[in-house]
């Protein structure tokens, strides 16, 4: 796991909403499920798609890609459906004085 990096102010991330965010050369999506926090890579597995833009599902802790529909579980980035059969990295998300600090997760092997 990387060091913690602030990515933003939590208030900018509303309960049931999402955002984009930059670490370096990673584009990150943090997700806010009723005041819990969630950071997966942004970049759909199956093809270039953002999943910030995607509808979330609070209800089921799952974000579903704006493009062909594959729902990614937001505890640990597997895909609940097709066409993606491949996991998104999950990163660690802390909160820190009003902010939301980001650890990225190493690329897989
Ligand atoms: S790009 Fe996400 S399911 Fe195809």
């Amino acid at each position: 796991m990387g060091e913690f990096v602030r990515v933003c102010e939590a208030a900018v991330i509303p309960a049931g909403h999402a955002a984009r965010v930059e670490i370096g050369d990673s584009a990150v999506a943090v997700f806010n499920v009723g005041g819990q926090y969630y950071a997966l890579d942004d970049t759909c597995s199956h093809a270039l798609a953002s999943l910030s833009d995607g509808e979330l599902d609070p209800e089921g802790c799952a974000i579903e890609c704006p493009l062909h529909g594959s729902r990614f579980d937001l505890r640990t980035g597997e895909p609940l459906c097709l066409p993606a059969v491949d996991p998104v990295r999950t990163h660690e998300v802390e909160m820190r004085d009003g902010a939301l600090w980001v650890a990225l997760s190493p690329e897989p092997a």
